[in-house]
Order: structure tokens, then sequence, then C-alpha cells
């Protein structure tokens, strides 16, 4: 972003140059000089790296994927009994269902019940076939973390909307984001290119997870104030406070996340 920004303001005052070089000083009718072509220039340039930085690049970062079927949840949440849990709910165990099987869904869907293209794909293509539906999981982390939902939602009494959004309210399943390069879903990194971030759910990186640990003092503190030799370690319960960062002592700290 930034070097984009320095190219087009380099580029808009090498115009301006020649511009200046070109005209004939006695043609300066109006008094405004070359002020007015400064101006416009650079807020052609600025625009245009706008574009390319906001716009165009975040498209080219990220290549979208359909989920197999659009699924509504506002129908299905007011159809079954148990709200969320007739979906995703806990095991014996203590494990968590995740993404619904198809036989969660072949009780009501065994025929085609109404006239909704996607109920008819759905039965279809897959219900008839018995075969899984390959649903995309926005929240995905990547295969070393370890995530347990019942610490959370149990534990932590932590709400679906806090991590999710609102994807329990929704009438559409959205697109799903990859990051071309890291192989990451948008949700981890951010839907902000930047980095902002408004809300709990828009992004889940190493230090979100870490912030709302140390904001709730959720895992046993293991950090240390250490010499700078080791401060290029990732930082996960706490914010740097100075040149001498933060970082573990605690060998296994990092295995309370990663596996
Ligand atoms: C009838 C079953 C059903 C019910 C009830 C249901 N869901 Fe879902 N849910 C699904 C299916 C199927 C998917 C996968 C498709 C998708 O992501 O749109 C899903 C996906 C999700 C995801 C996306 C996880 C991810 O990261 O990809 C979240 C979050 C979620 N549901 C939350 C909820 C909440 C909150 C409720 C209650 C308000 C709820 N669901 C009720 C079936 C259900
Ligand atoms: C309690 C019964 C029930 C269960 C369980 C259920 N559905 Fe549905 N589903 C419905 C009803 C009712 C409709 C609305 C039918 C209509 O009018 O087209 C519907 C509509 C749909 C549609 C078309 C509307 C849309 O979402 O775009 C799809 C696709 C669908 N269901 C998929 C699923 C999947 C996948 C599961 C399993 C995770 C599931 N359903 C579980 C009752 C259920
Ligand atoms: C503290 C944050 C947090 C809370 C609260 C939370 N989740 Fe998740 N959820 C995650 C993360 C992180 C993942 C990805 C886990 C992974 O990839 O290992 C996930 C994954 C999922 C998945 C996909 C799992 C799969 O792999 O099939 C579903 C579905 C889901 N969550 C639904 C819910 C529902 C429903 C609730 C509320 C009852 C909920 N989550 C509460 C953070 C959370
Ligand atoms: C919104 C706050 C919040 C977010 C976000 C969050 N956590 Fe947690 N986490 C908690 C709380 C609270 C607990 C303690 C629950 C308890 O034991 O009471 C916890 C506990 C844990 C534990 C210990 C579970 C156990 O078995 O004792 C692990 C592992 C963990 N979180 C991993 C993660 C990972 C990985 C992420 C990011 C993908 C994450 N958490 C995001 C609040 C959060
Ligand atoms: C609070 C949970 C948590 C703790 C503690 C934690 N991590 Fe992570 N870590 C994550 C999550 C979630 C990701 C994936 C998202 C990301 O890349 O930010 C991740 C990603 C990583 C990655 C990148 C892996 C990849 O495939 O891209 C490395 C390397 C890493 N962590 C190292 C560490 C080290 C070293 C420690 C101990 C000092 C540590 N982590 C402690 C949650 C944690």
């Amino acid at each position: 972003m930034s070097t984009l920004d320095e190219k087009a303001k380099e580029a808009s005052t090498e115009a301006v140059d020649e511009v200046e070089t070109v005209l004939p000083p006695k043609e300066k009718k109006q008094d405004n000089g070359p002020w007015g072509y400064i101006i416009l220039f650079f807020i052609i340039g600025f625009a245009a790296s706008l574009v390319i930085g906001w716009g165009i690049f975040p498209k080219l970062l990220y290549s979208q994927k359909k989920q197999p079927i659009d699924f509504n949840h506002v129908i299905h949440v007011e159809a079954v009994e148990e709200g969320c849990e007739s979906c995703h709910f806990f095991r014996e165990d203590g494990s968590f269902s995740g993404v619904p099987k198809l036989v969660q869904c072949v009780d009501c869907h065994e025929e085609v019940m109404g006239e909704d293209p996607n109920e008819v794909k759905f039965v279809e293509e897959y219900v008839a076939k018995g075969q899984e539906v390959p649903w995309l999981v926005y929240s995905k982390q990547p295969d070393c973390v370890f995530f347990s939902h019942i610490a959370h939602v149990k534990m932590g009494k932590i709400e679906c909307d806090t991590c999710h959004g609102h994807i329990g309210e929704s009438t559409h399943s959205r697109v799903y984001e990859e990051n071309r390069f890291t192989g990451y879903s948008r949700d981890i990194w951010g839907k902000n290119i930047a980095g902002l971030k408004k809300n709990t759910w828009d992004r889940m990186k190493m230090d979100d997870c870490a912030e709302c640990h140390a904001e709730n003092k959720a895992v046993p503190k293991t950090v240390e104030r250490l010499p700078w030799p080791i401060s290029w370690m990732p930082r996960p319960y706490e914010k740097p406070t100075s040149s001498q960062v933060r970082t573990q002592i605690d060998k296994d700290a990092c295995f309370v996340c990663h596996k």
C-alpha cells in the first residue's frame, strides 16, 4: 500500500514537471500556476492507488468460492426444535459436532418438500446419492491449531456471534474467500485489508485469540519479560509494551493452542 502510494505520488509529480516545461510561460492566463495541475494529478494518483490498494489488490489476493448449496439459517432455526443446538451440538464426550452431517437433514429432506431450487439440488445431488455436502468452513484454522468449542461455549460462556458474527441469522451462505498464497480463509486474517477490526469476529489470528485470553485471564499467565535477543518470538498473550517485548518462557505455553 505505502509503496503504491509513493509510486503514485512520484508519478504525479513527474507528470507535473513535464507539464511545467511544456507550457510556455506567456500562456499562463490564470494565476493559479502549476498548483492546479499538482493538485489534480495528486488527486488522480491518490484515487488510483486507493482503487488498486483497496479494490483490486484484495480481489487478486483472495479467490472466491461458493458454498456447494446456499443454506438459509433463518428458515432452519425456525423449522427445528432446539435452535442452533439441533444442528451444532456437543457430543457426550464434549466434542463439538461442527457443521451438520447429512443424517441431521434427512428426517426433513428425505424427499423434496418445497419448490426452492436449492432444496431440489440438495436432495437430488446429495441426499439421494447419500453424499455429504462439502461445506467450506469460514473459520477454519490451520491444522497446527487446537481449538475446543466446549471450553469457550460452555465453560467460557461466549456467544457464537462473538467469534463467528451473525451467521446464525443469515438467509444466504456468503462466499468463501481463500488467500491465494497462504490458503487461509479470509475470516482469519480479516475482512479489512489493513487489518482494522471493528467487530470481535472480523479477524481470528493468533493475536486475537491471545487478546481475549489476556482480557479474561483465561489461560494461566505464561508470559514474562525477556531481554532483546528473543524478542522476535511471537507474543501470544500480551502486546509488547516497549522494545523489550514480552515472550513466553514456559516451553509448553505454545501447546495450549498448538498441536
Ligand atoms: C438445520 C441445521 C442448522 C441449524 C438449526 C443451524 N445451523 Fe448453522 N450451519 C448449518 C449448515 C448446514 C452450515 C454450513 C453452511 C454454511 O456455512 O452456510 C452451518 C454453518 C454455521 C456456521 C459457520 C461456521 C463456519 O465457520 O463455517 C456458524 C457460525 C453457524 N452455522 C452458526 C449457527 C447458529 C448461531 C445457529 C443458531 C442461531 C445455527 N447455526 C443453526 C446448519 C444449521
Ligand atoms: C426440522 C426439519 C428440517 C431439517 C432438520 C432440515 N431442514 Fe432444510 N428445510 C426445512 C424447511 C421447512 C425448508 C423450507 C422448504 C421450502 O419451503 O422450500 C427447508 C429448506 C431447505 C433448503 C432450501 C432453502 C435454502 O436453505 O436455501 C435447503 C438447501 C435445505 N433446507 C438444506 C438443509 C440441510 C443441508 C439440512 C441439514 C443440515 C437441513 N436442510 C435440515 C426443514 C428442515
Ligand atoms: C471463542 C470463539 C468461538 C466461539 C464462541 C464459537 N466458535 Fe465456532 N469456531 C471457532 C473457531 C476458531 C473455529 C475453527 C476451528 C478449527 O478450524 O479448528 C470454529 C469452527 C466452527 C464450525 C466449523 C467446525 C468444523 O470444522 O466443522 C462451526 C459449525 C462452528 N464453529 C459453530 C459455532 C457455534 C454454533 C457456536 C455457538 C454455540 C460457536 N461456533 C462458538 C471459534 C468459536
Ligand atoms: C472472546 C474470547 C476468546 C477468544 C476470541 C478465544 N478464546 Fe480461547 N478461551 C477463552 C476463555 C474465556 C477460555 C477459558 C475457558 C474456561 O476454561 O473457563 C479459553 C480457553 C482456551 C483454551 C484452553 C481450553 C482447555 O482445554 O482448557 C484453548 C486451547 C483456547 N482457548 C484456544 C483458543 C484459540 C486457538 C483461539 C483463537 C482461534 C481462542 N481460544 C480464542 C476465550 C477466548
Ligand atoms: C492463544 C492461542 C495461541 C497460542 C498460545 C500460540 N498460538 Fe500460534 N497460532 C495460533 C493461531 C490461532 C494461529 C493461526 C492464525 C495465525 O496465523 O495467526 C497460529 C499460528 C502460528 C504460526 C503460523 C502457522 C502457520 O501455519 O501459518 C506459528 C509459527 C505459531 N503460531 C507459533 C506459535 C508459538 C511459537 C507460540 C508460543 C510462543 C504460539 N504460536 C502460541 C494460536 C496460538
